[in-house]
């Protein structure tokens, strides 16, 4: 089966091009022309890795509708993971790619032909921020986005899906927060923060979830090929409990350090100060086309506790290999430090 994979060089893309090429898929890795040209030191850029399992690579820019049209000559399943993700995006741009981008490759799909099977990428983030009295967020779950990217993605699965009435399947992930190799922003931020500084206050005990990046491509493979998830979305999170109490004392101990666990704060007022700086800090940030030290939309998930169910994966009989995050979380921090992006509190970069 020739599979085109959308946004292959990024992290996620990059373990989807894995995954499908041990598949034995044919694997079509399609992103920008300055991502496939990309050194793999980039920011979150991993262009060697379709390389390596022998993928074409094919210039695919969503918001040029001439080469998505080129990139989706021949392809019989599409996993569209090209997106903006970047809290700090303008909404125009984060429009463009994610929504308009979207329906560019839906049309050219139509108008191809050949390919009637896409696996889209929405985001856990959808339903807002968590309500002790509503329980654990499911796929029925209201969606209340909250930042113009979360926004975006929502728009973008409710115009993937609508393609369906033209005769396209459609099923849409939702992943919560995706870990493992290669992850630079999101995770990685968290992961290599507390690395770098192994410090949580004793009362952030809300649960992170987090999913493994190979079991969230796992289960795209899954689902492509499972015949009632056409017109579905499904949260993609393992089993796990971890809260940043837990989360920090085993990065310290992964990187040789000395966890330090400080008396309980009140969280919301915390959140509360820590977004007026991060509002300035942000706004500043955006002025001079730099990246601030707090992103406001990320401060926004301090402190609470987000629990998701996966019941509606695991009913279509997909099995985690890594159902819960302590191992591969463990195995990450690893690679990073591997890698050169921490060298732990003892041995500081530079
Ligand atoms: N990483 C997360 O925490 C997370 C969580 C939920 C959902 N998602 C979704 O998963 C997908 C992948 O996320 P990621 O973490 O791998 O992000 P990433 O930034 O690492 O990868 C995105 C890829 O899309 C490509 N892309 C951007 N603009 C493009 C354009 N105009 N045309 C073609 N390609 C373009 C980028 O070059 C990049 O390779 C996105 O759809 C994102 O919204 C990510």
């Amino acid at each position: 089966m020739s599979t085109l994979v959308t946004g292959a060089c990024g992290f996620i893309g990059s373990h989807m091009v894995e995954v499908l090429a041990e598949a034995g898929h044919e694997v079509i890795a399609a992103d920008t022309p300055s991502a496939l040209e990309a050194s793999d030191d980039d920011r979150s850029r991993w262009p060697s890795v379709s390389g390596r399992v022998g993928a074409r690579q094919v210039p695919l820019d969503v918001t040029d509708a001439a080469s998505v049209s080129r990139a989706v000559k021949c392809a019989d399943l599409v996993v569209h993971i090209a997106a903006v993700f970047d809290y700090m995006a303008s909404e125009s741009l984060l429009r463009a790619v994610n929504v308009e981008g979207t329906r560019n490759l839906f049309d050219a799909l139509l108008a191809e032909g050949s390919c009637k099977r896409v696996v889209n990428y929405g985001a856990g983030g959808i339903y807002g921020f968590p309500v002790a009295e509503e329980g654990p967020f499911s796929e029925d779950s209201p969606k209340r986005p909250h930042n113009p990217y979360l926004l975006s993605k929502w728009d973008q699965e409710v115009l993937a899906h609508s393609y369906r009435d033209r005769g396209i399947e459609v099923t849409s992930v939702r992943p919560v927060t995706p870990y493992g190799p290669r992850a630079i922003y999101g995770s990685g931020q968290l992961l290599i923060g507390l690395a770098e500084r192994p410090v949580s206050f004793r009362n952030l005990t809300g649960n992170i979830p987090f999913v493994h990046v190979r079991d969230l491509c796992r289960a795209t493979l899954h689902l492509a090929g499972h015949a009632d998830a056409d017109g579905e979305a499904y949260n993609v999170t393992d089993d796990g409990r971890i809260n940043a109490v837990s989360l920090t004392r085993l990065i310290a101990q992964e990187v040789g350090a000395k966890a330090r666990i400080l008396p309980p704060v009140p969280l919301g007022a915390v959140r509360k100060a820590l977004s007026g700086v991060a509002r300035i800090d942000t706004a500043r940030a955006r002025r001079k086309g730099s990246r601030p030290l707090l992103e406001y939309d990320q401060v926004q998930y301090f402190g609470r506790d987000f629990i998701y169910t996966n019941d509606k994966l695991k009913g279509t009989g997909f099995e985690f290999e890594r159902p819960l995050p302590e191992p591969g979380l463990r195995e990450t921090v690893r690679w990073y430090l591997e890698h050169g992006w921490i060298s732990g509190p003892r041995k500081r970069r530079g």
